[in-house]
């Protein structure tokens, strides 16, 4: 087994860089089940909604959002089906999504009896176009709207036997002017009155993707000062990918003093979807931090995801795509090969390979089938690790260089890719049989 890659080049750090976040993971919450199953063109059955949460306490979430009960009988019957059957560990937490209204947050609780951990989360939109051309409410009702609710979370939660956090969401926040969304905000915590033991999760959504990433790093750096009994406020991050910038605002969000992400399992998520989680958590493992999560069977993964969602995993997604590891041209095999090679005699074992910025191992993918591949434009590096690797020819070089040329004539003529045992049919044709 290699040891992952501990090198990073040295950064530079400016003042408002959270430096907890260069060494810890933030806490981890999957809104797979509501955020993601809420965009899927078929939303995911009782069955299938079961299935992917075994997967989603495998992987190690600690907290996962599992729906809005209160708005479909099938979140509903999921949530009672959870509780009933004893399927919640008990060091995970369950997420509910509730609006800031009577009757939709008395059916929340009704469907939260018997849990034992639960986060209530409370959002209603803040954004200037929400209010003007949704509510047509002022940014005083807005901000009454969402202490009202935060009322009825307290009353209802007394009697309501577990223990429950509170989460508020000022929808839209990115679209919202940032001192406006503090207070309002802060209003609710005031409500709340957080404690070091009963910490108030408030969670500042990227609804939709509007600026730069730097942009919400600011708007988060300005929250995080400004924000109420900070000590004891847990400042969440919700970022969607309009602008393919997800990942970006996620990271630059923690780096800005943020401690909790929301986010789904391959990016699934209205519109171009959620933050991907596995990327966020990869890109952490790639600099040496364990991220608390394990992917170490993605490839598993990939297909509950699909089977679950009927969504497809993108060949190139970070991480999880079929073919991000793959390398088919010769001088790319050639270094992956030689890097391997080196990584292989090194004595602590230490991942430093060109191009690969991770052990595809380490992800349940394999090297022959998911790293080095052979079409017309492989060379002899390729071709060698392959009899090497999966058959234990070591060839001399001249040997290779004529491979190189019988492999390359057959996939050009048949314009395909070549499987391993065809490489050493080859081979065998030309000189073990002949
Ligand atoms: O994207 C969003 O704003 C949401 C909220 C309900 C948190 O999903
Ligand atoms: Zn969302």
């Amino acid at each position: 087994k290699y040891k992952r890659n501990y090198f990073m080049p040295p950064v530079p750090c400016t003042d408002w860089v959270n430096k907890e976040y260069i060494d810890h993971p933030p806490i981890w919450c999957s809104v797979d089940l509501r955020d993601g199953n809420q965009a899927l063109i078929i939303p995911m059955s009782l069955e299938e909604k079961i299935d992917y949460f075994k997967y989603l306490v495998d992987v190690g979430f600690k907290e996962i959002e599992v729906g809005f009960p209160a708005a479909s009988e099938t979140e509903y019957e999921f949530l009672r089906t959870l509780i009933e059957q004893d399927l919640i560990p008990d060091d995970v937490t369950i997420q509910v999504l509730t609006q800031a209204r009577e009757h939709i947050i008395k059916k929340t609780f009704e469907a939260l009896e018997g849990c034992k951990h639960s986060i209530v989360h409370l959002y209603n939109s803040t954004s200037r176009q929400q209010r003007e051309q949704v509510f047509k409410k002022s940014k005083e009702e807005i901000l009454q709207l969402a202490v009202d609710g935060a009322k009825m979370l307290n009353d209802l939660s007394k009697e309501t036997p577990g223990n429950f956090q509170f989460e508020y969401s000022p929808e839209s926040f990115t679209g919202t002017e940032v001192d406006y969304a503090c207070d309002v905000c802060n209003a609710v915590l005031d409500v709340w009155q957080p404690t070091a033991e009963n910490k108030v999760i408030i969670n500042l959504p990227v609804t939709v993707e509007l600026s730069l990433p730097h942009v919400y790093a600011s708007q988060i750096e300005y929250m995080s000062k400004h924000l109420k009994y900070r000590d004891n406020v847990i400042l969440s991050l919700h970022p969607h990918n309009d602008r393919g910038c997800g990942v970006a605002d996620t990271e630059l969000g923690l780096l800005a003093g943020a401690d909790r992400v929301e986010g789904t399992l391959f990016g699934n998520g209205e519109r171009t979807g959620n933050v991907d989680i596995i990327t966020l958590a990869l890109n952490m493992y790639t600099h040496g931090v364990d991220p608390k999560l394990d992917f170490s069977n993605l490839p598993e993964l990939c297909e509950a995801y699909e089977r679950d969602t009927r969504m497809h995993v993108y060949e190139r997604q970070p991480y999880s795509g079929a073919l991000v590891f793959a390398a088919f041209s010769g001088s790319h095999q050639d270094a992956i090969a030689k890097g391997m090679k080196m990584a292989r005699e090194s004595e602590d074992h230490h991942w430093d390979v060109p191009y690969l910025t991770i052990n595809p191992e380490d992800l349940g993918r394999q090297y022959d089938k998911d790293v080095i591949r052979i079409n017309s434009q492989s060379g002899k590096g390729g071709i060698g690790f392959i009899l090497e690797h999966n058959y234990g020819f070591n060839l001399p070089k001249k040997m290779r260089d004529h491979m190189r040329n019988l492999v390359k004539n057959v996939s050009d003529h048949g314009h395909r890719e070549l499987q391993p045992e065809e490489v050493y049919e080859i081979f065998n044709d030309h000189y073990v049989n002949k």
